[in-house]
């Protein structure tokens, strides 16, 4: 898929693998809108990113929300691309100091991380649906003609999930779920749909960190022995626009870790 002429949505837009995203879709030429909670953040990486970056405060599992911030994406030019970003991490042990895991994380977990990001894949499909559909290639290979790519984010706790990560991992190897029936949907619209799961990445969710705990995090990544950048994620999702044979599909990008239980 090309990005040049293309609009794309980003979710969590304003930080982290999201705001590494919008970058690397300008770069390749495509209008983007950042998609993130309200807050002064989104228009400082709309500043940050410069031309052809745009903000919309919307909560990924509010559906008016979300057709508003499509709706002016489609404004500017087809939408070709929507990459899910936003999500939120809650650590609680099933069962804690204080008793059973408080069933409200659990709750909000889900609500972000997996029917944010549905919310935000069934709406963009809908609106790619009616476009007409552009030509996909990479250099040498054939012609394939599309109308729109998914990308979503799941995490390795997809499949490796922690100590305290039950709600997080839910999420996220929902995602990973989802994936194939959803591009198993959307074959006969031209829109292709695949999941990164990421490893220990730099961003602002995981600042804060301790060093010994990101020293003890860095070790157990076998090779690059260190964390992810953004800019390593940003890098695949353009991969994945480029490539019209990826699809249905879930990719770890994670230098091989394996999580341990802690
Ligand atoms: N950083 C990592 O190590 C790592 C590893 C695996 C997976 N992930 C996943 O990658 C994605 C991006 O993470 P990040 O590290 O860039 O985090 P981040 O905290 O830097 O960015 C997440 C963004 O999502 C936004 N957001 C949260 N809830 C939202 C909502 N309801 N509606 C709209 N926006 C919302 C936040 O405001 C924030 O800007 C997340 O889904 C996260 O679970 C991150």
């Amino acid at each position: 898929m090309e990005l040049d002429g293309a609009a794309a949505i980003v979710t969590g837009g304003a930080s982290g693998l999201g705001k590494a995203t919008a970058r690397a879709l300008l770069d390749g030429g495509a209008s983007v809108v950042l998609i993130d909670l309200p807050g002064p953040r989104g228009e400082e990486a709309v500043a940050e990113l410069g031309e052809g970056a745009t903000f919309m405060a919307a909560d990924v599992a509010n559906e008016a929300e979300v057709q508003a911030a499509i709706d002016v994406a489609t404004a500017i030019a087809p939408l070709r691309v929507a990459v899910n970003c936003a999500g939120i991490v809650t650590a609680n042990r099933t069962v804690g100091r204080d008793g059973p895991a408080p069933l409200e994380a659990f709750e909000r977990t889900i609500r972000v991380n997996l029917i944010g990001t549905f919310n935000v894949a069934r709406l963009a499909a809908a609106t790619m649906a009616q476009q007409e559909p552009a030509v996909g290639r990479v250099p040498g290979g054939p012609d394939t003609s599309e109308r729109g790519v998914i990308v979503n984010t799941a995490s390795v706790a997809a499949f490796d999930g922690q100590i305290g990560q039950a709600a997080y991992s839910a999420s996220k190897a929902a995602v990973a779920g989802m994936t194939l029936p959803i591009a198993r949907d959307l074959s006969k619209l031209l829109i292709r749909v695949v999941t990164i799961a990421p490893g220990i990445f730099e961003t602002p969710m995981m600042a804060g960190m301790p060093d010994e705990v990101r020293h003890s995090l860095e070790e157990q990544v076998p090779h690059p022995s260190r964390l992810g950048h953004p800019a390593e994620y940003a890098a695949l999702v353009r991969s994945i626009v480029a490539n019209p044979m990826l699809n249905g599909e879930t990719i770890r990008l994670d230098g091989a870790i394996r999580m341990q239980p802690k």
